[in-house]
């Protein structure tokens, strides 16, 4: 194993990082280049090298690095001109952002709810929540696990609707020959501290079309274009740029990525099919077609008969008194209080979500609401842990039986 452990209790410990992101980071210092510049007058290197890195880990034409994943969707939204009137179908089983960046925009997010086994959008469910106002699809690949994107594809060519795979969680995902993020029109990726290519925090726009990477650029860079004087701003944009210094921590984090994610991708496989033979013990099933997976998080449905009726909080309670790395899921979408209670952006019409008061009751989503209640995960570094290791987690949870 070429990059260095971290572990604590024997279990790896994220981040991994050794000399190379510390020599980095100090020669970017010693630079006194702190700052990446702008599209048409470079400073450091890091930031441009990076985007150039990344587009080719993820087989795409651009990459646009920017301060964090929530702003990735955003700003593909953006420059999509996804805005006030229109709705965009979100996965219901997903963190917050995939749909505050819907709402920053100010459309509205549409949940969608999922498939039992694969635990991502259940892409048969889409096309009953297209409207006349629907816009784009969100597919948020869960645990890395690729969204049935040959599907959806096909809903949204025939509805004219925009795909912006939500990737956060699916670095080096690849279904169908194809990695993702280039399925659509954007794939947005996040950076933060618990993913599995860091910087803290980050985020990036991966796409296939010079114009559209050229708007995205502008929008995430105040307005300017390549190439052009740095004080002309041309559209209304932000300031959502890296800087120099998360950059060159990535370009780092990027060289350690082939080894352990083909690592996470073995180990999952042997650790999915021993916890498989557990009886009560369901894992994520990979989406038909998943050629590899990011498996930003491992997650595992239980059944609390199979286990003396014990609730999920203790299930995973007990793990974590074992030491065992093992958190709740994400609550789905629609019971979180911003979208139940509707407290979110001032003047926008929210009465036709499919979300809200009576609308955000469990049984208007079946399916995630079950899954969430019987649902754990593990995290990605767990599955860079040895096989003795995960032969232990296997007799632990059999002994809870
Ligand atoms: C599915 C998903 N989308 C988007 C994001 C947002 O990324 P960030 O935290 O970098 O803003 C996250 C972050 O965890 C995520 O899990």
């Amino acid at each position: 194993m070429s990059f260095k452990q971290n572990t604590k209790n024997n279990f790896p410990q994220w981040p991994i990082y050794d000399n190379n992101e510390i020599n980095a980071l100090s020669d970017v210092i010693k630079s006194g280049n702190w700052w990446c510049g702008f599209p048409g007058g470079h400073h450091g290197e890091n930031l441009w090298k990076f985007q150039k890195e990344f587009a080719k880990l993820q087989e795409a034409k651009y990459c646009i690095a920017v301060c964090n994943g929530t702003v990735a969707i955003e700003s593909a939204l953006m420059a999509l001109e996804i805005g006030l009137g229109d709705e965009v179908i979100v996965s219901d089983y997903t963190f917050v952002a995939s749909a505050s960046a819907v709402i920053a925009t100010n459309a509205v997010p549409i949940f969608c709810d999922i498939d039992p086994e694969t635990l991502v959008m259940d892409v048969n469910k889409i096309e009953s929540l297209i409207t006349e106002r629907t816009k784009a699809i969100i597919p948020v690949h869960l645990g890395g696990n690729p969204v049935e994107l040959d599907k959806l594809k096909e809903i949204a060519i025939d509805n004219d609707l925009y795909i912006i795979e939500d990737c956060a969680h699916a670095h080096g995902s690849r279904y169908k020959g194809k990695r993702v993020g280039n399925w659509g029109d954007a794939g947005a990726f996040s950076f933060q501290a618990s993913k599995v290519i860091t910087s803290g925090e980050g985020g990036a726009i991966i796409c296939n079309s010079n114009d559209l990477a050229d708007i995205i650029y502008s929008y995430i860079d105040c307005g300017r274009k390549k190439n052009a004087y740095s004080y002309a701003h041309y559209s209304y944009g932000s300031n959502y740029r890296l800087g120099e210094l998360h950059a060159a921590l990535l370009r780092k984090q990027l060289e350690k990525f082939p080894e352990q994610h083909n690592l996470r991708n073995k180990n999952a496989q042997y650790f999915g099919n021993k916890l498989n033979e557990i009886d009560g013990i369901q894992v994520m099933k990979l989406t038909p077609g998943t050629e590899e997976c990011g498996y930003y998080v491992y997650p595992i449905v239980f059944n609390p008969n199979k286990f003396a009726g014990i609730t999920k909080k203790e299930f995973y309670s007990k793990l974590n008194k074992k030491k065992i790395p093992t958190d709740d899921c994400y609550p789905p979408l629609h019971r979180l209080d911003c979208f139940k209670n509707i407290v979110l952006r001032k003047g926008i019409d929210y009465s036709n979500a499919n979300w809200g008061g009576e609308k955000s009751n469990d049984n208007c989503f079946p399916v995630v609401s079950d899954i969430y209640s019987r649902s754990v995960e593990f995290p990605h570094e767990l599955l860079l842990a040895s096989k003795n290791k995960l032969d232990s987690i296997v007799e632990y949870i059999k002994s809870l039986k």
